[in-house]
């Protein structure tokens, strides 16, 4: 049976799209579920082009239910990733799925993460400090702001008129490149729960 992945998403979706085109072909895996506290956001017009449902759903619901829970089961979900998610996950999710919940940050932390680092402001504080490169960090999550296990850093080189255009550019490209290929390989290490 093909390894089911669900994918939390607040905004524009392009890793989302990136990670549905990816396994659209695969024999092994595909994108079960697409989840987004943002009714407005981008991503569920992404998740409709590919036929992958969706699920909007408010703080009540994520924070002081188990009807998440009870989705992702019943879905058969195998690995949680989140791809531009910013609220921290409950303490139910975590427990039901130990290192299969997965999320992509615009850094190379732990530099530039932590609750309120997020988006424009990363790449503004990059590149205030002067920094001579950046990256993206994929990471297991858990009960604090972009602070679990690493699983995969790719870093590319800040040049001296790197705009705040130009970060969010490298950092796409790498994001786009490289978060399918690193759920790809989770997937294949990983017993299905
Ligand atoms: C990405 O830069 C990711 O690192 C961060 O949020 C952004 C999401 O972008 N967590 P998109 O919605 O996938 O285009």
């Amino acid at each position: 049976m093909k390894k089911r992945i669900a994918i939390f998403a607040s905004g524009s979706g392009s890793n989302a799209q990136k990670i549905m085109e990816h396994f659209k072909k695969s024999n092994e895996a595909e994108v079960a579920l697409i989840l987004t506290n943002n009714p407005y956001a981008y991503v569920l017009q992404r998740a409709d082009n590919f036929e992958v449902p969706s699920h909007i759903f408010d703080k009540k619901e994520f924070y002081e239910t188990n009807k998440i829970l009870a989705l992702l089961n019943n879905l058969n979900i195998d690995l949680v990733v989140l791809a531009g998610f910013l609220w921290l996950v409950p303490l139910n999710l975590l427990k039901a799925y130990p290192n299969k919940i997965i999320n992509i940050h615009p850094s190379l932390l732990p530099k530039y993460g932590g609750k309120g680092m997020y988006g424009e402001r990363v790449h503004e504080a990059v590149l205030a400090n002067k920094e001579t490169e950046s990256g993206i960090t994929i990471h297991f999550v858990n009960e604090n702001f972009d602070d679990g296990e690493i699983i995969h850093q790719s870093k590319f080189r800040v040049d001296k008129g790197d705009d705040l255009e130009m970060m969010k550019f490298k950092v796409q490209q790498l994001e786009h490149t490289h978060f399918p290929k690193v759920i790809e390989g989770l997937l294949k290490k990983m017993k299905s729960i």
